[in-house]
């Protein structure tokens, strides 16, 4: 590991993010150089969406992509067709002051009708964070079921799910 990852990580383990759009973008933007191991399982023809340019970069470096795209998730359109992937993997997203819940109805857009859309999110997060807390991400969830949007397929929790902490994987399918 580089000498410059330790901070790095205590300050994601201690949940020490910034709490500005530009200062996530720039954590990640210093981080990106030593962030990624890419390991390759298989899949093809994945593209990823990010806001750090330095991290996307990075991922370029690794040909492991399709395509690349520099954006911020939320409520905001993306620039990817209707329909466009046969399954979708927010990784590392649901944290402070990173993705909010607002973002699902234009991640369930780009994913084809039956396709999965896959996240977790740290046990942590779900009791302290406002945007989780009390029992809101579950309700947020459900929301978009009531709509028709998407069904549940599975909701497991995960004892060590980073740094020996336990957290819960998601898995809803697009409708
Ligand atoms: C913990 S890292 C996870 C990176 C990568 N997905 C992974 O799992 O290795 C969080 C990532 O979310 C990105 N990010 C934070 N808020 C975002 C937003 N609203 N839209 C798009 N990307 C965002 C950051 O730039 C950073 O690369």
């Amino acid at each position: 590991m580089a000498d410059n990852i330790p901070d790095k990580i205590l300050d994601a383990k201690e949940g020490r993010f910034p709490t500005t759009l530009e200062g996530i973008k720039q954590f990640y933007d210093e981080w990106a150089p030593t962030y990624e191991k890419l390991t390759r399982h298989g899949f093809k023809n994945i593209d990823g969406v990010d806001i750090s340019t330095e991290s996307l970069k990075i991922c370029k470096e690794g040909g492991l992509y399709r395509r690349l795209i520099c954006d911020r998730i939320g409520t905001n359109k993306l620039d990817i067709n209707d329909d466009s992937y046969d399954g979708l993997i927010l990784c590392g997203a649901l944290l402070k002051g990173h993705l909010n819940l607002g973002c699902f109805p234009e991640l369930i857009r780009i994913v084809k009708p039956g396709g999965p859309i896959i996240f977790s999110v740290s046990s942590n997060s779900k009791d302290t964070f406002d945007k989780f807390k009390d029992g809101k991400f579950e309700s947020d969830l459900q929301e978009l079921v009531c709509k028709g949007l998407w069904v549940k397929e599975a909701n497991e929790l995960i004892p060590d799910w980073i740094f020996n902490r336990p957290g819960h994987q998601y898995v809803y399918k697009v409708v």
